[in-house]
């Protein structure tokens, strides 16, 4: 099944080739046909936000009335919201061609409309029997109607999407079939299509060589072979070069240190920050954005074997510093760790990591806001003003010297998780800020959002959560 094919056209609404034509309906506003008119006065459509109303033109052409909320407060995110339930009742009806009137000649509003209706159609169906009969049916189409110079934030937003819903597929493969391997070869195709991108993957032996004591030791107690992925952009002269950094573990047993049996499945999804950081850098490439990036993903299982790490390791980082590991789940600050200083030493000035780090933060915030954490105020404005523009959600939580105090081991310089079991999502956030060097650093902890949101738009399974603001960062950070 091909991509959604996403386009502007100019001219009049009604005169579209599409089987479905989408007309806004503003609250306590009118619409122009006397046809449609009849629908609001009887109350039928409304122009409540998701309110979706479906009728019929002359001719046969399907017109779903719908709603957009108070006209002064549309923005992006209502538009993906309305986008998303008109495209659901569209995809019910059988259409395969939808044609929304843009409702103002706001670029963000057609972006909205554009990603609410791709990342609401996503499916991954790949492993269900009978699939291709139900893609006979599928929508084909998309086109935004308006007089206003939109294409580019058109483009822009289906590329978004497009990259979003890659990340997607890659957080929901299963651990048997999204290897680090795996993901390092979608990396590299990635790169393979861009002139802008270079692609690099150190195997087993090479982290180990380069010092990366930290990321070996949860690479040992598999038989799969770890990664160490790297991207390179070089798409302009100008502002810091950027860090993104992603934790790809491709599964997560705990390790000795084993979860319980009752949600380990999810743990294939603890690739998620990897999966947005590779999926971002493709679009930002294709998009030929004005940065200079470079993307580190460190990728392996974490498995219980009679090779595995054990609680009371000691292992030495890339930067020299020791680490106690006294419980071996806190596996992904590990990766991270040496992960963070290879960006250093690659040149990165700013960075920003993804992982899905802690149970606490699913506590702390649900599915809706990530948490953010930074040792620098400006590159965490820059951040959190990218996390706005998108709408995923961020909120920042506090670093303090008593958090540092936390990490100290009693045998190493640091150990990976304290007896103490205090504030356990800023604890990780402290152990992470050992590794960058002071350079600006924001940390995602993302393991609330990466997947079981429920925002109308993506909602159940992988979200792809943080690669439109990596992409927004791109965009945003040459200042
Ligand atoms: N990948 C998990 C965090 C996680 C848990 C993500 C649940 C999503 C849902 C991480 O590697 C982990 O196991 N963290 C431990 C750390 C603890 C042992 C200090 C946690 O949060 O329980
Ligand atoms: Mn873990
Ligand atoms: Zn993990």
């Amino acid at each position: 099944m091909g991509p959604m094919r996403v386009g502007v056209r100019r001219g009049a609404p009604d005169q579209t080739e599409a089987d479905t034509r989408v007309v806004g309906l503003f609250e306590g506003e009118t619409l122009g046909a006397p046809e449609l008119q009849a629908l609001v006065d009887s109350g039928e459509a409304r122009g409540k936000l998701k309110s979706v109303v479906v009728t019929h033109e002359a001719g046969g052409r399907r017109v779903i009335v719908a709603g957009l909320g108070k006209r002064e407060e549309l923005d992006a995110e209502k538009a993906r919201v309305a986008a998303a339930a008109v495209a659901a009742r569209a995809k019910e009806l059988g259409a395969k061609a939808l044609s929304w009137a843009a409702p103002t000649a706001d670029t963000a509003v057609a972006a909205g409309l554009v990603e609410g209706t791709m990342l609401k159609l996503y499916a991954f169906d790949e492993y269900k029997s009978g699939r291709d009969d139900e893609d006979s049916t599928r929508i084909e189409s998309l086109e935004i109607t308006t007089d206003a110079e939109v294409e580019r934030a058109v483009e822009e937003a289906r590329v978004r999407a497009e990259a979003q819903n890659a990340a997607r597929d890659l957080q929901n493969q299963p651990s048997n079939v999204a290897t680090p391997e795996y993901l390092a070869d979608r990396a590299r195709t990635i790169a393979e299509a861009h002139d802008s991108l270079t692609f690099d993957a150190l195997d087993r032996h090479e982290i180990r060589e380069l010092g990366m004591g930290a990321f070996s030791a949860v690479a040992q107690g598999t038989d799969r072979e770890p990664r160490l992925i790297v991207l390179r952009y070089e798409g302009g002269s100008g502002g810091p070069r950027l860090g993104f950094v992603g934790k790809a573990v491709t599964f997560d047993t705990g390790g000795i240190s084993i979860k319980p049996a009752g949600k380990m499945h999810e743990m294939k999804f603890d690739m998620s920050g990897g999966a947005a950081v590779i999926e971002a850098m493709g679009a930002i490439a294709r998009l030929g954005l004005d940065a200079r990036i470079v993307a580190v993903v460190p990728s392996t299982e974490n498995m219980p074997s009679g090779r595995s790490m054990k609680p009371g390791d000691i292992v030495r980082a890339m930067n020299g510093k020791t680490i106690e590991i006294n419980n071996t789940d806190a596996e992904g600050r590990l990766i991270l760790a040496d992960a963070l200083c290879y960006a250093v030493d690659q040149g990165a000035e700013r960075i920003v990591d993804l992982a899905t780090l802690t149970g606490a933060i699913v506590t702390t915030f649900g599915s809706t806001y990530c948490g953010l954490f930074s040792n620098d105020d400006d590159w965490y404005a820059h951040v959190e003003a990218a996390c706005k523009a998108t709408g995923e959600l961020g909120w920042r939580l506090p670093l303090h010297p008593e958090y540092f105090e936390l990490t100290k081991g009693q045998y190493a310089d640091l150990t990976n998780s304290s007896e103490a079991r205090k504030a356990a999502s800023i604890y990780a956030a402290e152990f992470l800020r050992q590794f960058v060097d002071d350079r600006p650093w924001v940390h995602m902890d993302i393991a609330g959002v990466a997947w079981g949101m429920t925002r109308n738009y993506v909602a159940g399974g992988a979200s792809g959560f943080g690669v439109r603001t990596l992409i927004e960062l791109a965009r945003t950070a040459g200042a």
